[in-house]
């Protein structure tokens, strides 16, 4: 995790960069700090534990070039000497690192001359860079840069400046870093919306690539090369399409619950000049070689946190819709398995981010094993895409809120994209049953703004039951994923203990638990046997427990201490109960006065297994 971000150009640094530590402050709030060049030569180094509003940024009008950095705590505790950057004995190079260095004892060990005032892993990249800049044969801090990747074991992504001259060299391996073009100016960052009120016009670098970005705005890139060194790379520039404002709260309060609003305008474009309902058809630019589909075997999907549940609910409707047995495993648990045929099977990661380590962990593993591996990523230019044979966008738009909400409605309604994309091409799903499907796909946004109109009914049920001692999350078949989605939600930021099972689990366990201040919030919907499900929700209700019901707008259960409508729209009437959840989870939260949109301990990107 970490979140780094490096200016060079003509105009004042330090506002900028502490702007774009702001922008990147989902991906960790332990501690914030920045590095300036001065003016005339020497570094002024900030930084301090806590949130980045913590940090006095230096008045340092005439210093240009700066890097910073906002960290979500590994290697030393949060405190102000383990903030980033680092630097070395003389105070002439800072670092700032987004990663783990895995070796770095041994390298530690090796710098016994070295006086080190930190516990983290990363300072021992600024004593690196000393020793090759103090060596001849070393002729400047792109060279030194190189020499001290190549020492390196584990993940990286660092920016390097030095007090001698308007310059930043950085490197990426395992850790994403985007270049940003500006005029006269140069942007490095973990991630775009660092500073994407500057500038659209971006560079992703490769794994190995080292960047040199001078003060006049001028990009090179160096890929990781043999022996006789790097070799210059063209890596192109993309335009960044969605706007700066899209990045920020437009008035919410929070971001989450403005993400939250926002997922009929982004189930829109996710879904926007991909199906053809006529024809029962999808596309999904995600092409696979001939034959392959009427081969296949097992599509097994990888994934962690919400994501995941959101690969639940896929696999569900990959095995209806596209006749393929579907399973999911938590990435890091993944294995290919024994006795798989690895070109009969084809491995869907969903990773809202593209950058989560146990992911990519996962991806890798099947590629080794020699399965067709498609990627399901908001991210575009993120790891992942490199690593797959296919990517499906979910074009959710960009996901501030460490709690993961649109990005999760927008990757099932992609996964069911592909599910009749496969299902057709298979010969498996009937036109008739494609058009039904996408017809439901089609109502989702509107069924979802509607639930969102009715948030006043949620919030009173927030504030009437969000004192439970503990929150219980049931459901039937797709209302299993909602249900243990549901319960991530409300324990993420209101640190209230919430769990999800499947309903008919209750009586085998969980009901030993229900008493009058245990909450039951129920999945009954369409897609959810209901009936079913509200047989084990009355179990517990006759133990006292109060119960909240997401219910199929044809249904009415008089039982229910409070019930909320979900409108008629087939398989994804549990994926709109869960826009219920999600708002339940924001009021309960919200009325404890908790930090919704960074909750402790938990950072949006992971790149740590
Ligand atoms: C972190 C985030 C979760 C997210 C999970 C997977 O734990 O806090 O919100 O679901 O990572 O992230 P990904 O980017 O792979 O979807």
């Amino acid at each position: 995790m970490c979140g780094i971000i490096g200016y060079v150009g003509d105009e004042a640094a330090a506002p900028i960069v502490y702007q774009g530590l702001e922008n990147l402050e989902y991906r960790g709030y332990d501690s914030a700090g920045i590095a300036l060049v001065n003016d005339g030569g020497g570094l002024t180094v900030a930084k301090r534990s806590g949130e980045v509003s913590n940090l006095t940024v230096p008045d340092a009008p005439d210093a240009t070039c700066g890097i910073g950095h906002t960290r979500w705590s590994t290697h030393g505790p949060p405190t102000d000497a383990n903030a980033h950057p680092h630097t070395d004995c003389t105070d002439s190079i800072a670092v700032v690192h987004n990663g783990i260095i895995e070796n770095h004892e041994e390298l530690r060990a090796e710098l016994d001359a070295h006086e080190f005032t930190s516990d983290t892993d990363t300072e021992v990249v600024p004593h690196l860079l000393e020793a090759a800049r103090a060596d001849e044969a070393v002729p400047d801090l792109r060279a030194a840069l190189e020499r001290v990747i190549d020492r390196l074991e584990g993940s990286y992504a660092v920016c390097v400046v030095d007090r001698e001259a308007d310059r930043i060299v950085a490197a990426r391996d395992g850790s994403p870093l985007v270049i940003g073009h500006g005029e006269d100016a140069a942007f490095v960052a973990s991630d775009v919306t660092a500073f994407l009120d500057r500038t659209r016009e971006v560079t992703y670098l490769e794994d190995g690539d080292v960047a040199d970005l001078s003060a006049d705005g001028d990009v090179e890139v160096f890929a990781a090369g043999d022996a006789a060194g790097s070799e210059p790379v063209d890596r192109g520039v993309e335009t960044v399409e969605w706007e700066a404002d899209a990045a920020e709260k437009a008035g919410y309060e929070h971001y989450m619950r403005k993400e939250i609003h926002e997922q009929p305008s982004a189930l829109r474009q996710t879904i926007s000049g991909r199906i053809d309902i006529d024809r029962g058809r999808v596309d999904l630019d995600v092409s696979f070689p001939p034959g392959f589909l009427a081969d296949l075997e097992e599509i097994q999907i990888v994934a962690c946190g919400t994501s995941n549940y959101a690969g639940r609910y896929a696999a569900r409707l990959f095995e209806d819709l596209a006749g393929v047995r579907a399973t999911v495993e938590i990435a890091s648990e993944y294995d290919f398995g024994a006795g798989r045929s690895p070109d009969r099977t084809l491995v869907v990661a969903v990773t809202q981010s593209g950058e989560t380590a146990d992911t990519l962990g996962a991806i890798r593993r099947a590629n080794a094993a020699g399965a067709r591996t498609v990627a399901v990523t908001n991210t575009l230019g993120s790891t992942v895409t490199r690593e797959v044979d296919d990517t499906a966008f979910i074009r959710a738009g960009p996901e501030i809120g460490v709690a993961a909400t649109k990005t999760f409605a927008s990757q099932v309604a992609t996964l069911s994209m592909l599910a009749v994309a496969i299902g057709r091409e298979r010969g498996a799903l009937a036109a008739a049953d494609a058009r039904s499907v996408l017809e439901d796909l089609r109502g989702l946004p509107g069924a979802v703004q509607q639930v969102l109109d009715a948030e006043d009914r949620v919030r009173a049920a927030a504030s009437e039951y969000g004192d439970g001692e503990a929150f219980f999350f049931v459901g039937r078949d797709l209302g299993v994923p909602v249900a243990l989605e549901g319960a991530l939600k409300l324990k993420e930021i209101s640190y209230d203990h919430a769990e999800g099972f499947a309903a008919g689990e209750l009586k085998h366990g969980p009901l030993a638990l229900v008493t009058a201040d245990t909450p039951v919030l129920a999945v009954l919907t369409a897609g959810g046997r209901a009936s079913e499900t509200m047989n084990n929700v009355t179990e517990a209700q006759t133990r006292g427990a109060p119960a909240i019901g997401c219910v199929s707008a044809a249904d009415e259960y008089d039982t229910l201490d409070v019930s909320l409508p979900v409108p008629d729209v087939g398989t994804f009437e549990p994926l709109v109960a869960n826009v219920h959840l999600q708002l339940f989870a924001y009021h309960v939260a919200n009325d404890n006065g908790r930090p919704i949109d960074k909750p402790r301990n938990l950072a949006k990107s992971v790149t740590v297994e």
